[in-house]
């Protein structure tokens, strides 16, 4: 493998043009895959300054002279690009907007937009299939044109646009018309409109919830939201946004938004280098990016303190809720052994049950007054067998953070609790059993101090008083 870090004539060069282009994620993504595959590409920023005369034709015109494979195209120059290429794929003449354009073996140019089947392909990626769904679309920018788009391509049945401004939403519909085939769409007004539609998935594509508007939501809060229910918000910075929030606390499905701007690099990557994109590699660099960014804007300084509590059975249906975190978690894993979370995985009337039995210890973490965490254990000690001894031990059955308070030292905090619980008992054990294929998990143990032996995980605590 060649040194992928040094630049040199032979480095095959593809970037980014837009204005501003700084904030972008997109060169982190695309240069961990090419450092994963071990190719010599870089992937550049190159901001192309709108007010300058002639900018946009002498960038596009420029990526050809100086042999560039291709470039991403953001916001303002999605449109402004046309006029210089030399093929328009379908789904960006759909979108009247180009985000990828792919320098040829010829040297022609194409001009194709990923965020439709990125978005699809994301959604395919948690196991949701859009094939006769009925779709509610809020907003009718740009991204929703994508979505609907792609949703139409994919044989939704049923698309409802609802936008604040119903116009903007129309001028959508007609200019989607002819790519519509058998979905059916028709418009609305929001807010009203969201409350007329019973939807199987709701996407938002306003910018509402994103940094640094995270208390903003396009869904009302009187309105209910139903087990079953898929709620897919666009805006991936938050990770965690209000909405995603509001659906969690009805019992329905929440996915975030970065799963499609992740496929939608990834199918760039594809074009431009004809390989399979490592997409989990993207996956991990973009969210340490994004990770990184708020650190420095001090969004983490700005983190609210952690308070750990245990648990009464008055707390079974927010500890039922927060177990459907765990249960996404794993169904995104392994879709075809875990099951999607519902109302009936760990209802409150058995979380109660438990919570009534002496043995069982359940700490609850908080934020900001928002219960984001649980620890659930007991302290029944393990029998004794012709191979062991009785062993006293705080078993921990689950431990679960809501996906946009991890790595935010929540889980930490629980398991400091088990342990000063344990050590007041008298318990020298921790102990817990985890899934082989859920590394992230296994590497969270073993930085508390838990050691891996025959498939479960140990931790001695030191200090127990009896
Ligand atoms: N995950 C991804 O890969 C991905 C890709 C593209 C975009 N996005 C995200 O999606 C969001 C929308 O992007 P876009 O390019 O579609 O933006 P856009 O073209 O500027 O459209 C913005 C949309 O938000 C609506 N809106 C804005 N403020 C509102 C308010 N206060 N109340 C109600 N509606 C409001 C607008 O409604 P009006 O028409 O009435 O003004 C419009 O429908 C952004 O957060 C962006 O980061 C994510």
């Amino acid at each position: 493998m060649s040194n992928v870090h040094t630049i040199s004539a032979k480095t095959t060069l593809v970037g980014l043009i837009g204005w501003p282009v700084s904030h972008s994620v997109s060169p982190a993504m695309h240069n961990a895959a090419f450092d994963a595959l071990g190719l010599d590409w870089r992937y550049v920023p190159l901001p192309v300054d709108p007010a300058l005369p002639g900018a946009v034709g002498d960038a596009v015109r420029g990526m050809r002279a100086m042999g560039m494979r291709g470039v991403n195209v953001t916001v303002p120059h999605k449109q402004a690009v046309l006029p210089f290429l030399d093929r328009i794929a379908a789904a960006a003449q759909a979108m009247r907007a180009v985000n990828t354009v792919v320098v040829e073996a010829d040297g022609s140019l194409t001009g194709d937009n990923t965020d439709a089947p990125g978005f699809i392909a994301d959604l395919r990626a948690h196991g949701v299939e859009p094939a006769g769904q009925s779709v509610l679309v809020l907003g009718a920018g740009g991204s929703a044109r994508a979505i609907v788009y792609g949703l139409a391509q994919a044989q939704a049945r049923h698309v409802t646009i609802a936008n604040r401004s119903s116009e903007r939403a129309s001028r959508l519909l007609d200019d989607l018309r002819p790519f519509l085939g058998a979905t059916v769409v028709e418009v609305m007004a929001l807010p009203d409109g969201a409350r007329t539609i019973e939807a199987d998935l709701i996407v938002n594509c306003t910018s509402l919830g994103m940094t640094p508007h995270q208390d903003t939501t396009p869904w009302p809060h009187d309105l209910p939201l139903h087990p079953g229910q898929i709620v897919y918000d666009l805006v991936y910075n938050p990770a965690e946004t209000l909405l995603l929030r509001q659906a969690r606390q009805h019992g329905a499905r929440a996915i975030g938004g970065l799963g499609m701007l992740i496929w939608q690099g990834a199918l760039a990557f594809e074009r431009w280098t004809g390989q399979p994109a490592p997409v989990e590699v993207m996956r991990l660099a973009a969210e340490e990016c994004l990770r990184r960014r708020a650190a420095d804007s001090g969004q983490q300084c700005r983190q609210q303190p952690i308070n750990v509590r245990r648990a009464t059975p008055d707390d079974a249906a927010v500890i039922s809720r927060l177990h459907s975190a765990l249960q996404a978690y794993h169904a995104e894993a392994h879709p075809s052994f875990f099951k999607q979370p519902s109302a009936h995985t760990f209802p409150p009337t058995m979380v109660r049950d438990l919570l009534e039995k002496p043995s069982t210890v359940v700490f609850l973490a908080e934020m900001g007054g928002t219960e984001i965490g649980y620890l659930y254990a007991d302290t029944m000690p393990a029998q004794e067998t012709t191979m062991t001894y009785s062993l006293e031990r705080l078993w921990i059955h689950h431990i679960s953070v809501e996906p946009g308070f991890q790595r935010q030292g929540v889980g930490r905090a629980l398991i400091d609790a088990a342990k000063s619980y344990a050590r007041s008992q008298g318990i020298k054990t921790l102990a817990l059993s985890v899934w082989a294929f859920n590394q992230a998990a296994i590497r969270f143990f073993e930085a508390q101090g838990f050691v891996m032996y025959n498939h479960r995980m140990w931790l001695q605590v030191d200090g127990a008083t009896a």
